[in-house]
């Protein structure tokens, strides 16, 4: 499969480029960024860099671009019969997401969501661990996601993290995320959001950097979220599920899970680390669509977390 990647962030530079470079299903063929310094840091990697994608030289298209730039790219790219592989969210907002209404049913199908960490084998072991009783039923989910700490000394992080938090809180970043997880992880999307509160911690911020909420989901499941930036020290950052016979634990950086029961507890933990096997993993299903298969995550799946986050946000206020 040749595979252009545009937008040479960070999330390009640090898995992106370097799964893509890995894969041995995968030729990169182009690096594409409109910023000159950002095409010109990808110099070493040794592929062709470019401003835009050349659409006849490739069959795939990695777009690592801000999700106020990526809707429109995945129109352009799908319509041109590309595989698109988008980072999410999938949009800033429901109305900006309107514009895949343009997309056929047949270009919707080649669109794959980049909620990465959606592939993980410890997502994979929670889901079981509460389909078989392990820990109970109803359980009680804390998801506490507090990331990209405040550090003043490093400009370009902070520019970067305040420029997201204008085109929405943390909620609408991170949740898309966790709130696909939580869908996967329970089995159906929330029934209700029956709470939310925001904190902006420091006058001059463009949105609060802390917001949370309460949902329900059908079964009695309870989701306690919680979401956090730009602090200069951060909570844990951790997904617990308590239910009436065990907690499970599932580390936020490491996605190492812990389980605790009458019986007594037991780490477990997957090799390599969370990026790596996850941006490959993504890669594989990547692959895989451009063959014939599904497009897992689809684009209904992100458009579906960000209904729920803007919800969230929206009453939060
Ligand atoms: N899946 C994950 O785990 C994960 C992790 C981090 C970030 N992300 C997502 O990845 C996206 C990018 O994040 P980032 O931190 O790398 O941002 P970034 O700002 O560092 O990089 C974005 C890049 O896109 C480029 N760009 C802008 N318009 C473009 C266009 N029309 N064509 C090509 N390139 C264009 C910018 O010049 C910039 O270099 C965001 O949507 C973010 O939410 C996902």
């Amino acid at each position: 499969m040749r595979v252009a990647v545009a937008g040479l962030g960070d999330i390009a530079r640090a898995a992106h480029v370097p799964a893509l470079v890995a894969h041995p299903g995968i030729e990169l063929v182009q690096l594409v960024d409109p910023e000159p310094a950002r095409r010109a840091a990808m110099a070493g990697v040794g592929v062709p860099v470019a401003e835009t994608v050349d659409v006849g030289a490739v069959d795939g298209v990695v777009l690592a671009t801000p999700p106020w730039v990526t809707p429109e790219l995945v129109v352009e790219f799908a319509r041109a019969g590309l595989f698109v592989l988008a980072e999410k969210p999938v949009a800033t907002s429901v109305e900006a997401a309107k514009i895949y209404e343009q997309l056929t049913a047949a270009e919707r199908a080649r669109v794959q969501v980049g909620l990465t960490y959606r592939h993980d084998p410890a997502i994979a072991q929670l889901t079981t661990w509460i389909a078989d009783g392990t820990l109970g039923s109803p359980v009680l989910i804390r998801a506490h996601i507090y990331d990209e700490q405040f550090r003043p000394d490093d400009a370009e992080h902070t520019a970067r993290i305040t420029a997201t938090l204008e085109h929405g809180m943390p909620v609408v970043h991170e949740g898309a995320h966790v709130f696909d997880w939580l869908t996967h992880l329970l089995g159906a999307p929330p029934i209700g959001l029956d709470d939310a509160w925001s904190v902006r911690t420091r006058p001059g911020l463009p949105a609060p950097n802390l917001v949370g909420g309460r949902l329900s989901y059908p079964g009695g499941h309870q989701a306690l979220v919680e979401f956090g930036w730009l602090t200069s020290a951060l909570p844990r950052c951790e997904l617990t599920v308590l239910g009436d016979r065990g907690l499970a634990v599932l580390d936020g950086f490491t996605f190492d899970l812990k389980l605790v029961t009458a019986e007594g507890e037991r780490v477990v933990r997957f090799p390599g680390d969370r990026m790596t096997r996850c941006f490959e993993r993504q890669l594989n299903r990547f692959v895989a669509l451009s063959v014939g298969g599904p497009a897992e995550p689809s684009l209904d799946d992100g458009i579906a977390a960000l209904q729920t986050a803007q919800l969230l946000a929206g009453r939060a206020g």
